[in-house]
């Protein structure tokens, strides 16, 4: 019989215009030439290019199968062992081997806590404004999403202690408490505090989205939710800002019960993720290379996002204001009345500039006024012109 490809039979998770929205952001990547703000991607040149070389030839010289071999669902033991060791060491708290699961990046981590835990209608709370994949992960499982807004100090923690009184009832939060993104900014001790706290009192898992964590401009950070409250938060992590995406690798650490059903979620997704990535991170963790990339990235970005901000101070028509990040790579942009970000992102391409209107980040319509700014990975030398480009497309809407 012939099957027609015809939409109708897509499942109607695949719907709706969020996952059309991601891929017109990367498509904005590819236009030769564009000062681009748009992809929040890694610099290039942070990209370990003769390390995993040289590690690829070892590999290859002392005749390891491991990296070549399908790995246990879990993760191979060393890699395991070198992520366990950075938490121990970054924050403050070692995991059980029943807590760790290596996953393929932060991605596939939001979709095994999605397949875990979501039934259709059932409710997850969102930062306003969040992460694209985050929506699209937890949409495709027919969540209903809840977005409580955020400020300087991140997630307003006692506006969502408000709704929580007045009965809404997540089973999921999912929040990104480091150099959020699209934000750029990063939720406070006492919040922090306070979260896990309502974690606790009303009974739902909160989901941290440490992407950023590790890319503080001074290299200091926050008390993570998982090292305060173990019990109640799920981790997930990435190398792809701090080895490279290239590998697709990262984390996820929770309770044993929870980390359990993630790594059987797993075997029916990629059953494992890449052991030659798992290798070359273990490597590169054990050979306290790791942290010679992270000094080099953190002088960059923060000189990439110094210089993105003096020239915002310069040329942006009055009124407009923007966030200071201490570290990752966004700054979030709300211009004044009358000026409409997708429109602005229109013409800012034709213009030769690449900036993500801020709407793909809401669940509800919001973020007409806002910008995502990326400097992570825009040519140094151009970042002056691009917001020049910029402000003068702002002054004339
Ligand atoms: C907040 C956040 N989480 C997760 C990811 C994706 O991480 P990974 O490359 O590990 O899938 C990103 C990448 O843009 C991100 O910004």
């Amino acid at each position: 019989m012939a099957i027609t490809p015809d939409a109708q039979r897509f499942a109607r998770r695949v719907g709706g215009d969020v996952g059309e929205g991601i891929a017109a952001v990367l498509s904005l990547l590819g236009v030769p030439g564009l000062i681009s703000f748009a992809g929040g991607f890694p610099d290039p040149s942070t990209f370990p290019r003769e390390r995993t070389a040289e590690l690829l030839g070892e590999f290859v010289a002392t005749g390891e199968t491991s990296a070549f071999q399908y790995a246990p669902t879990r993760g191979l033991a060393g890699p395991l062992e070198a992520v366990a060791a950075r938490l121990e060491a970054t924050q403050g708290r070692r995991p059980s081997d029943d807590e760790l699961l290596i996953a393929s990046g932060a991605i596939e981590g939001l979709e095994l806590v999605s397949k875990t835990f979501l039934d259709p209608g059932d409710v997850v709370v969102v930062e306003a404004p969040t992460y694209l994949g985050a929506i699209m992960a937890f949409r495709g499982y027919d969540a209903e999403l809840v977005a409580v807004p955020m400020d300087a100090d991140g997630l307003q923690v006692d506006e969502l202690e408000r709704r929580l009184a007045a009965g809404v009832g997540p089973k999921l939060l999912y929040t990104i408490p480091d150099h959020q993104n699209p934000a750029g900014v990063s939720m406070s001790t006492e919040r922090r505090e306070l979260l896990v706290e309502l974690a606790r009192r009303h009974g739902f898992l909160v989901v941290e989205d440490v992407a950023y964590r590790e890319l503080a401009f001074d290299g200091d950070a926050l008390p993570s939710l998982w090292s305060l409250a173990p019990d109640v938060v799920v981790q997930l992590g990435t190398t792809s800002k701090t080895f490279f995406p290239g590998v697709r690798l990262g984390w996820a650490v929770g309770p044993a019960e929870i980390s359990a059903q993630l790594v059987n979620a797993k075997q029916n997704t990629d059953q494992c993720a890449g052991a030659l990535g798992q290798r070359l991170f273990e490597e590169y963790v054990r050979r306290g290379w790791i942290e010679e990339q992270l000094a080099q990235s953190r002088a960059l970005y923060r000189r990439k996002s110094e210089r993105m901000l003096a020239a915002l101070e310069r040329s942006m028509p009055a009124g407009t204001t923007w966030t200071t990040p201490h570290g990752g790579f966004f700054s979030w942009l709300t211009f004044i009345d009358g000026v409409h970000s997708a429109e602005l992102a229109r013409r800012a391409v034709e213009s030769g500039v690449g900036i993500v209107p801020g709407g793909l980040f809401y669940v509800d319509g919001n973020g007409a006024d806002k910008v995502r700014l990326s400097f992570s990975m825009v040519d140094e030398e151009r970042i002056d012109e691009g917001i020049e480009l910029l402000a003068l497309l702002a002054l004339s809407a």
